[in-house]
């Protein structure tokens, strides 16, 4: 088992060439249909670098006002999320084995000057689901810590095709994205071209 840490698992390549393509044509329906948007920091109310949408009944946004929450319907258009493509929910069922489906798949959108500072993931009231993270275009330097942010951290690569499971343990330790690499052949499969350099989704449980 690709274990890299205690519950973090790492699968490079999970996902081919064409399971690529159509994983983005999936997600270029859902940019469609619930356009990107930018989430402000809350307090600061500094945007966040990346880009994000939502598929699935529950979808992660932050204000400056409300914060860090989950959210029934798009901050913009008011209308539901949409649903979340029966592949993710397929490789869901086949990297997690948890016995229900996940709730949100968050859709983050990088520039190659984008990254994701360090956190944990805990707006959820479900710990004990894990989170899959599908990645697709340019490699980035993700960093994984441990249960404080003090903690140390590896870095590794996270490539167009990769998942990476976190559940016990890594499920609440401090990760984020240091930067995007300079990719040779890694732009985004057709669908989504243009849109960036890289795209993460990130499903997991909420209630
Ligand atoms: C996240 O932690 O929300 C995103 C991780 C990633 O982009 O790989
Ligand atoms: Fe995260």
């Amino acid at each position: 088992m690709p274990e890299i840490a205690p519950g973090a698992f790492h699968y490079p390549g999970f996902l081919d060439g064409p399971a690529q393509e159509a994983l983005a044509r999936e997600i270029a329906e859902v940019i469609a249909q619930a356009p990107l948007f930018v989430s402000l920091m809350p307090k600061s109310g500094l945007p966040m670098s990346v880009r994000m949408t939502n598929c699935g009944p529950l979808g992660w946004m932050s204000d400056k006002d409300k914060g860090y929450r989950y959210e029934p319907r798009h901050p913009e258009t008011g209308k539901p999320w949409p649903p979340m493509p029966q592949m993710l929910l397929d490789i869901w069922d086949a990297l997690t084995g948890y016995p229900k489906p996940p709730e949100a798949c968050l859709v983050n959108v990088y520039s190659d000057d984008a990254k994701m500072g360090l956190h944990q993931d805990r707006d959820e009231a479900d710990f004990d689901a894990p989170i899959l993270s599908l990645s697709l275009g340019a490699d980035c330097r993700f960093r994984l810590g441990g249960p404080r942010r003090a903690d140390k951290s590896i870095a590794f690569v996270l490539a167009a095709g990769d998942a990476l499971v976190l559940s016990g343990p890594s499920r609440r330790f401090f990760h984020g994205v240091d930067r995007i690499l300079p990719t040779v052949h890694a732009e985004l499969p057709a669908p989504l071209a243009g849109l960036g350099a890289r795209v993460n989704l990130t499903l997991r449980r909420v209630t």
